[in-house]
């Protein structure tokens, strides 16, 4: 049975959702599921916006079905060639054997690694860098938007309808619960913070080319915003943007802190508790903390991008960091925060050398600087180390002043 919403007059969403994947793109923990948004524009030229995982197939095919209620599909733009959106050109292709497919030079090429159809060249719209393509009474647009997420991305502005398809830009983990639109629901507290966990895991490494490309939108009128993943934007668009220009700038969105640990028999734990202790009774609000070995890591580095001072506490292990939370600093380098306050707390009941690595870690991260004196604990604190720790909240305190 079709399940397709209504964006526009003439626009609908004929995407699906995934509640049974356990890891996002093999990687990411996917608790509240992820849906999967393609799009259908009706003009006289009818049009598909993407398609979707192979998983949410049998669903995409009723609702475009349902949707083009016997016309056939004219065109099928194609934003981004990665197999969450793309899995089902080639069953489109079989299905309506006389669809063109609009993309750009490097996306056909990809389609060409991805599968093995051949279509006469008469089929291939091939788009440069603001090119349009008239619909009827829409008029599309396309701006290349490489490297959110992939290097072929390009964005489709319908210059008419004020309708921009973001491709993965502006999504969020998390499926659709029947409200397709984010004004209808508390995006805050049911969203948001799977939408920063989204574009910081997965996008979060190209924050230069992601403001590019926002500098390259600001100069369009849009009203709306359909992204391939999670709710369309047609209200306080400002908002979503606003947060993606921070994230792309690597600016906190809270001037606190982020305490990060790894404890074996429970002595990090220890200094890492009292350490968030000793922040709050000194004004410190919405201290975080996370086992790192608990928490999966797109968890902690989501909430990295968000926090300005990042404490790392780990234990000594193979004369290295302790794996998970090697894993974790890796993760972060990879992703390439910049702008941060750091501080260490290092255990090791022989020989305690992560502290040192650590700082070689972060060392290399742009714009970021160590705070204080790493505090060295050898198996347990004892108790003429409070001190040490005082010293350091104050020296983290004083520094988001
Ligand atoms: Fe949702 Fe980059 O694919």
């Amino acid at each position: 049975m079709y399940n397709v919403a209504q964006v526009t007059t003439d626009l609908y969403w004929v995407g699906a959702n995934d509640r049974r994947l356990a890891l996002f793109e093999s990687a990411y923990p996917v608790p509240n599921g992820v849906s999967y948004n393609s799009y259908i524009l009706l003009d006289k030229s009818t049009v598909l916006f993407d398609t979707v995982d192979k998983a949410v197939s049998h669903q995409f095919f009723e609702n475009i079905e349902h949707v083009l209620n016997g016309r056939n599909l004219d065109y099928m733009v194609i934003n981004h060639m990665e197999p969450d959106h793309c899995s089902e050109i080639q069953t489109i292709v079989d299905r309506y054997p006389e669809v063109k497919i609009v993309c750009n030079a490097k996306i056909k090429q990809m389609i060409g690694q991805f599968f093995n159809f051949e279509l006469p060249e008469t089929q291939w719209h091939i788009v440069k860098e603001g090119d349009k393509l008239d619909t009827g009474l829409h008029c599309l647009q396309f701006f290349f938007a490489p490297m959110v997420h992939w290097p072929e991305v390009m964005v489709t502005y319908d210059s008419v309808s004020k309708v921009l398809f973001s491709a993965d830009a502006f999504g969020t983990f998390g499926a659709i619960d029947g409200n397709i639109f984010a004004d209808e629901l508390d995006f805050d507290s049911r969203y948001m913070d799977e939408a920063r966990r989204y574009y910081t895991n997965i996008v979060g490494k190209y924050g230069m080319q992601v403001n590019s490309a926002l500098d390259k939108l600001s100069g369009l009128e849009i009203s709306i915003i359909c992204p391939l993943h999670g709710v369309v934007w047609r209200q306080d668009l400002d908002k979503i943007i606003g947060k993606y220009r921070k994230w792309a700038s690597y600016e906190a969105e809270e001037n606190s802190v982020l305490i990060a640990y790894s404890s074996v028999y429970g002595g990090t734990q220890n200094a890492a508790e009292i350490l968030s202790g000793i922040l709050a009774n000194m004004g410190v609000k919405n201290i975080k903390m996370y086992d790192v070995s608990v928490t999966h890591p797109s968890y902690v580095l989501s909430d990295a991008f968000k926090y300005s001072h990042l404490v790392f506490a780990s234990t000594t292990y193979n004369m290295g960091i302790f794996v998970s939370m090697e894993n974790l600093l890796n993760d972060i380098s990879a992703h390439n925060l910049q702008n941060r306050k750091v501080a260490i707390i290092n255990n090791g009941s022989w020989a305690p050398v992560c502290g040192n690595l650590i700082s070689d870690i972060v060392s290399t991260w742009k714009n970021t600087e160590i705070l204080g004196e790493k505090i060295q604990v050898k198996s347990v604190l004892k108790p003429d180390q409070r001190a040490e720790l005082v010293n350091l909240a104050e020296t983290i305190v004083n520094s988001m002043k």
